[in-house]
C-alpha cells in the first residue's frame, strides 16, 4: 500500500505497518546503509506545543538520513493566526519536501495535507499520536517477536496516545484493554473505528473502568493524566485517578511482563518511580525507537 501522509494510523493497512516496523528495525540495526537516503530533502518540523523526544528525534533522525530539518518553534504561534493554514501550507510547499507538525487540532493537519503539495506527518494532535504508536509497536515486536494474539493494556486518561495505540493494535491483531476512570474514557468514534478494525483482524478491544480488567495482560502502558493544553490542576483529578496509578502492586496483579510510557512521565502520579526505573520498564527502548520509526515513515513518504 502507498500512503501520501501520516495523519493517523487509520491511513495504513496491516502489511504497510508491518513493513514500516521491519524498516524501522533495519534502520536501527544498519544505520550505515541509510546515510544518504534523504540527501537533498528538506523537512519542516512545526511545534504548536512543547516537545523533547519528538523535536530531537526528528531533527537528529533527518540528519542521520542525510536530509535537512527546518525547525519552526512555538514562537511562530498557533497555525492559522498570522496567516491561514492554507497559505502557510502553500508557501511551505514551495521550499520543503515534507511537513512534520505537532498541533492542537487534527483539523489543522488535514488542512496542511489538503492545501500543501508535500507529505504531512502528524507528530501529535488532540486526537492521535501515530509516530508514538509505531515506535511503541516496534518495541513490542522487538520484545515479543510478533504482537498477534498478545494483549496490551492502557491505564489512565483516554487520550491521543490511547487512540493511536488502540487503532494500531487492532490493525496488527493485538488485543487491547483500556482502563480509565469514569468520565475520562476514549473518543467514541475511535472506539467504533477500532471495533471495525478488530472485526477484520480478529483482535479484541476491552474497555473498562475496573483495574481488575488488567489481569493477564502482557504489557501495561501509562501516560500523563493531564495532556498538554488541558489546564486542569492536578489536585482536582488526583483522588479520581490515584486508584489507576501503575505501581508494583498493580504490575504484580496484572501479571504484565513489561511497563510502557510515552513520556514525559510524572513520577508518583500515573506511575511510581520503582516501576518507571524498574527491570520491566521499556520506556527508553520506546524513546529510542521514535527516531527509527519516524525515519521509516519519512523514507516511505519522501524517498
Ligand atoms: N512522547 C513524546 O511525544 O514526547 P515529547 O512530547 O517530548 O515530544
Ligand atoms: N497525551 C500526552 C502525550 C504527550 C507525549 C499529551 O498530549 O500531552
Amino acid at each position: 500500500m502507498t500512503f501520501e501522509h501520516l495523519l493517523t494510523v487509520k491511513d495504513l493497512d496491516k502489511a504497510t505497518i508491518e513493513q514500516l516496523l521491519a524498516q524501522a528495525i533495519d534502520l536501527k540495526n544498519n544505520p550505515q546503509d541509510y546515510q544518504q537516503a534523504l540527501a537533498g530533502k528538506s523537512i519542516a518540523t512545526i511545534f504548536e506545543k512543547p516537545s523533547l523526544r519528538t523535536r530531537v528525534s526528528f531533527d537528529v533522525g533527518i540528519q542521520k538520513l542525510g536530509g535537512h530539518a527546518v525547525y519552526l518553534d512555538q514562537q511562530n504561534g498557533a497555525l492559522g493566526k498570522r496567516e491561514s493554514v492554507k497559505d502557510f501550507a502553500l508557501n511551505l510547499s514551495c521550499w520543503v519536501d515534507g511537513i512534520v507538525a505537532r498541533v492542537f487540532s487534527q483539523k489543522t493537519l488535514e488542512e496542511l495535507a489538503l492545501y500543501g503539495s508535500v507529505p504531512v506527518i502528524n507528530s501529535l494532535s488532540d486526537l492521535y499520536h501515530p509516530c508514538q504508536a509505531l515506535a511503541d509497536f516496534q518495541a513490542l515486536v522487538e520484545q515479543f517477536g510478533s504482537v498477534e494474539g498478545k494483549t496490551l493494556a492502557y491505564v489512565g486518561d483516554g487520550n491521543n496516545v490511547t487512540h493511536s495505540l488502540m487503532l494500531t493494535a487492532a490493525i496488527l491483531g493485538c488485543n487491547m484493554v483500556v482502563v480509565t476512570p469514569p468520565g475520562h474514557g476514549v473518543d467514541g468514534q475511535v472506539v467504533v473505528d477500532t471495533q471495525a478494525l478488530c472485526a477484520k483482524s480478529g483482535a479484541s478491544l476491552t474497555i473498562s473502568n475496573d483495574i481488575n480488567a488488567l489481569k493477564g495482560v502482557d504489557a501495561i502502558y501509562a501516560d500523563t493524566w493531564i495532556s498538554m493544553g488541558d489546564e486542569t490542576p492536578f489536585e482536582v483529578i488526583a483522588e479520581k485517578f490515584m486508584p489507576y496509578q501503575v505501581n508494583k502492586k498493580l504490575m504484580v496483579m496484572s501479571g504484565a511482563k513489561y511497563f510502557m510510557h510515552c513520556q514525559p512521565a510524572h513520577r508518583e502520579q500515573e506511575v511510581t518511580s520503582d516501576v518507571l526505573d524498574g527491570k520491566q520498564s521499556i520506556i527508553m527502548q520506546q524513546a529510542e525507537n521514535r527516531m527509527h520509526a519516524q525515519n521509516a515513515v519519512m523514507l516511505a513518504l519522501l524517498k
